[in-house]
């Protein structure tokens, strides 16, 4: 199969869909692929790199266009495009096809096949195909490296002779995956650092970052069961909101990412609260594509209001274009390995990533698709439980035929006990009624354990094992052959091989764990 990648034509737009790096994979996968000349410069992957990579490189667009059979790109297609693309063309590419519903109108006049990188659904097998994730987290950190360029100080506290500073003082708002990167960017150039998130899942990883988590004193969760957040209460809104005004009066940067997919940002972050931040502070505004987050930002635009920086930036990820392409080239590699690759490409309507991706097929609309069948998080349900319809009345002759068959093994059981009791030796007796109790007891011991309880548990069943070696050699080693003997022996064979089993999956465990 032909794949095209061409340079794009996004105003300012520096990355391209594929490396060498990831031409290499595509070819694998058993693609033969086709690079526009110069669709990496921005990127500084230059042709040569291409070719040895086992690309071939086409002079111009429309080569890209008509001659292949699917063409990957990062931003959706332009009208020029649009108009260039032979009918039936297929496209991987971003789409935001919830807010460009035009857009998708001229793709399916064209009888496009459309896959939205955007919309693959946030479930864990979709992970590695994610580009907002990938993309969030070159965002995040991008967005701490814009501040430290527009703040006039260190990040990290210095002694020196000449005197002492103090760390940075750096807020985060929103602690997804942008929100986290900037928190471990700015950690990273020893600011201190706290961060704010509606979903107070967010707090342990904030924590875990070695930053300080802030609360409001309202309860309410803005995670949805699926795990996205949600639109938050007004009430919520306006405790956040005082709680931001007390933190600029501290902090020296503010890096904000608060967005709910497909809506407006809220705005979190008005002229008043910019008033009382010392001059010099900068604000980075992550949302600024999706309204922004705070009162002053300017899509775009680096905007001073009254010595505080404001930075609007929607191109972070193309500043760090080598990384951002490499990133989003092997998301789509992932995507296209989950196709079937080059050799059995297919549009699998039953496969959920596909299908949530899917905007276009032959020109009619599929999206919204069908809610995915996993969830990214699996949540305990608020609701109360829906009642369920009763099931048909099963036919009773299959249980009354199971309930006969128990009854009838257990009457067996019960004789078999009944006749040893009776004519068996009391020491026969004794010996069995132990034996029965160990199977009850070693069976609710093993059975009931978790998993990770199962290291300390093969610690004990190697101490019993051991006993049971003791006790075989001593029936094994008296001299006679007989049934005594020959269980003895298999005793000894039986917790031996327990024994040295336990200890080569000990080796092994601490294998895994050297360096
Ligand atoms: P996002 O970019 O849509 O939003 C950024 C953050 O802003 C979120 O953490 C959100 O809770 C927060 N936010 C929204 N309104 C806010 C408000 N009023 N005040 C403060 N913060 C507010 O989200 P992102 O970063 O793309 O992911 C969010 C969640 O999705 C995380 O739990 C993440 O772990 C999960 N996720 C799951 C994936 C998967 O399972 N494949 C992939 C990526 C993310």
């Amino acid at each position: 199969m032909k794949l095209g990648v061409p340079k794009e034509t996004w105003s300012g737009e520096k990355r391209v869909a594929a490396t060498p790096e990831t031409v290499t994979k595509l070819r694998k996968l058993g693609f033969d692929v086709y690079v526009q000349a110069g669709a990496g410069d921005g990127a500084r992957l230059l042709d040569d790199m291409y070719v040895g990579a086992g690309a071939t490189i086409v002079d111009d667009a429309e080569s890209v266009w008509t001659g292949t059979d699917m063409v990957i790109k990062v931003r959706p297609p332009s009208d020029d495009e649009i108009a260039t693309m032979p009918e039936g063309q297929r496209i991987i590419s971003l789409l935001f096809p919830g807010q460009n519903k035009e857009l998708v109108d001229k793709l399916a006049e064209r009888k496009a096949t459309i896959i939205a990188l955007d919309s693959i659904p946030r479930i864990s097998r979709a992970q590695k195909m994610d580009v907002l994730s990938s993309m969030a987290n070159i965002a995040g950190y991008r967005a701490i490296i814009e501040a430290s360029h527009h703040f006039g100080s260190f990040f990290g506290g210095q002694i020196t002779a000449a005197g002492r500073t103090r760390p940075a003082q750096v807020l985060v708002i929103g602690a997804g995956v942008a929100g986290l990167s900037s928190v471990a960017a700015a950690r990273g150039l020893g600011a201190e650092v706290r961060a704010f998130d509606t979903r107070s899942s967010a707090g342990e990883q904030v924590r875990s970052l070695g930053a300080r988590f802030l609360e409001v004193e309202i309860e309410e969760d803005g995670e949805t069961a699926a795990g996205y957040s949600k639109v938050m209460s007004p009430a919520f809104i306006e405790a956040e909101m005082a709680l931001f005004k007390e933190q600029c009066e501290e902090v020296d940067i503010i890096v904000t990412t608060a967005l709910i997919p497909g809506k407006k940002a809220p705005l979190l972050i008005t002229h008043e609260m910019l008033d009382v931040m010392k001059p010099g502070s900068v604000v980075v505004d992550l949302a600024a594509e999706a309204g922004g987050n705070c009162e002053a930002t300017i899509a775009d635009k680096t905007v001073d209001y009254n010595g505080v920086t404001v930075i609007g930036y929607t191109d972070l990820t193309s500043r760090l274009a080598t990384h951002a392409s490499q990133f989003f080239g092997s998301n789509i590699c992932h995507l296209l390995d989950d196709m079937g690759g080059g050799e059995e490409f297919n549009i699998d309507h039953d496969d959920d990533a596909v299908r949530g991706a899917l905007v276009l097929e032959d020109g009619e609309l599929m999206w919204p698709p069908p809610p995915p069948k996993v969830t990214a998080v699996a949540k305990p349900s608020a609701t109360p439980p829906v009642e369920v319809p009763a099931d048909p009345p099963m036919p009773k002759q299959p249980a009354v035929s199971a309930s006969v068959s128990r009854l009838a093994v257990g009457g067996v059981g019960a004789a078999l006990l009944a006749a040893l009791g009776l004519h068996a030796p009391t020491e026969l007796l004794q010996h069995f009624t132990v034996f029965v109790l160990a199977v009850f007891v070693g069976w609710q011991v093993v059975w009931s354990v978790t998993p990770a309880l199962h290291t300390p548990l093969m610690a004990v069943t190697n101490a019993i094992s051991g006993i049971i070696i003791v006790g075989g050699i001593l029936q094994a080693g008296t001299g006679d052959i007989g049934a005594a003997a020959i269980l003895g022996g298999l005793a000894i064979l039986v917790a031996s091989v327990n024994v040295f089993g336990g200890f080569f999956v000990t080796q092994r465990m601490l294998k895994m764990f050297r360096k």
